[in-house]
């Protein structure tokens, strides 16, 4: 399997135009923004590359460079003049979305600073707006015409959706039917932005790549698998979009699927989107059925009294489901995938927990010598392997040691890991899909999650402290 090539060359693509539809918003603000400059200022952007942010607010061109440039100012020590080079590459154009009279003025916008490259530009459309808007924006850019390549050679046109993908299967069945009726699989790029984090990256890596590790990824070695996604945070300030949307559709559907995914794929043989897409899609097509004992869920005291969140609320705030996979390999391994805002910490992990040996020269009966490795998404990125070692000295015995690698450790202190969103975008203007969920993988991540939704209606939903694990009920 080859590594794909995107090691340390600048790549120089034809010129390209991203369109930021929610171009005031909080993800184009904390994310976009912050990736797209430092792309640019690593030389990781088509050398003819402009930014145009559509939103409601009239804050011209003047206006949007400002906002940016308050955003950049922590990123951009010493690299003043490159926050300067970047800035004149933003345009700016106040639309309402749901008009179709805003696509006309987005065109004439359009042309007019493609006037300014000088030639017909690739474009890139960026949904960072609330998902109620998608079906107006794809419908609006395809009647437009926005979406229409320049020519079979130049000027290729993309779409780039972030999540929730739908509500469950049926509306995600609705919005892909409409997405597949507008445009080409090839145009439309899914955002998990998780499948762009560098350590997540890594797993496939990490699996494939060594000899050590495969022969053992099996039930007969395998106890468990634990997926967790935790966050201190509370859901502040995006209390009216989260309630109604809960825990599970927010992270579950997409990014605690997608490491499930990672963690449990066969080899897909070559590093292609479509064969990795395919091999993911594979393992949630073969999730088995779920019972109300594989389910919790809870919400933690002080949610209903958060800005945008009902007073009587029954969203949740924290999952732990207990998945099994329908494949040979996998057959009676339990996968836990448990995550919660308003935890005592903020961490995602994978931890695979091995059984003990056949005929262990262990000597403490009772206890299980198995082995762990830990993939450690965020923070401090890396992977660690627990395994088990002769105490040293006359009394026999064995004791747990670590064998460890850090991203960040003592003889790279300064190495940067890319942001996810720097990943999503440079892939995008690429036209790498391999990070992006297929059709297949979405509809099957609905398959699993629209039942779980139906069967816990009826069931508790625990209550939990603020700052720490969860609920605290028997597991
Ligand atoms: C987003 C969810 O997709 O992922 C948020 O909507 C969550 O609720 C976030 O906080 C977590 O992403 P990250 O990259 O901060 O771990």
């Amino acid at each position: 399997m080859q590594p794909r090539n995107v090691g340390g060359t600048p790549v120089v693509g034809s010129p390209t135009m991203l369109v930021i539809f929610g171009a005031t918003g909080d993800l184009s603000q904390r994310k976009l923004i912050p990736a797209l400059f430092h792309l640019f200022a690593a030389g990781y952007l088509p050398q003819a590359f402009q930014i145009v942010g559509v939103s409601r607010r009239d804050i011209g061109d003047a206006g949007y460079q400002s906002l940016a440039r308050e955003v950049l100012l922590p990123f951009s020590l010493g690299k003043e003049s490159e926050l300067e080079q970047f800035l004149t590459h933003l345009t700016y154009l106040a639309a309402d979305f749901s008009k179709p009279e805003s696509y006309e003025r987005l065109s004439d916008h359009l042309i007019a600073v493609e006037g300014t490259m000088g030639q017909c530009a690739n474009k890139l459309f960026y949904l960072a707006v609330p998902p109620a808007s998608y079906e107006t924006i794809f419908r609006e850019l395809a009647d437009s015409g926005l979406t229409i390549p320049c020519s079979d050679e130049t000027g290729w046109t993309r779409v780039l959706v972030e999540k929730p993908f739908g509500n469950d299967n049926e509306t995600a069945q609705k919005l892909d039917a409409l997405l597949g009726l507008l445009f080409k699989e090839d145009q439309i790029f899914r955002i998990d932005h998780y499948l762009a984090k560098e350590a997540l990256q890594d797993v496939l890596m990490f699996r494939f790549s060594n000899a050590l590790f495969e022969p053992v990824w099996n039930s007969e070695y395998i106890d468990h698998v634990e997926i967790k996604l935790y966050e201190s945070a509370r859901v502040s300030g995006r209390g009216s979009f989260y309630d109604g949307v809960g825990a599970l559709r927010d992270v579950g559907q997409n990014h605690a699927l997608q490491m499930l995914a990672l963690i449990a794929m066969e080899n897909p043989g070559m590093f292609s989107a479509e064969r990795i897409r395919e091999a993911r899609a594979h393992v949630l097509g073969h999730v088995a059925p779920l019972d109300t004992a594989d389910v919790v869920r809870g919400q933690y005291d002080g949610y209903r009294i958060e800005e945008g969140v009902g007073p009587d609320s029954m969203t949740e705030t924290y999952f732990r489901i207990k998945l099994s996979l329908e494949s040979e390999r996998w057959r009676g391994v339990p996968f836990y995938l448990e995550s919660g805002k308003a935890l005592a910490e903020s961490k995602t992990e994978i931890t695979v927990h091995f059984k003990a040996p056949k005929d262990c020269l262990c000597d403490m009966p009772g206890h299980d010598h198995g082995n762990v490795i830990t993939f450690r998404i965020q923070p401090n990125e890396g992977i660690t392997v627990l395994f088990w070692a002769r105490r040293s000295g006359f009394a026999p015995g064995l004791e747990p040691k670590q064998l460890s690698f850090s991203y960040r450790d003592e003889s790279a202190p300064l190495v940067r890991i890319p942001d996810a969103y720097e990943r999503v975008l440079y892939d995008a203007v690429m036209g790498d899909q391999i990070l992006f969920t297929s059709t297949d993988e979405v509809m099957a991540a609905w398959r699993i999650i629209t039942p779980i939704l139906e069967l816990w209606k009826n069931e508790p939903l625990h209550a939990y402290e603020a700052g720490n694990a969860g609920p605290k009920i028997e597991r």
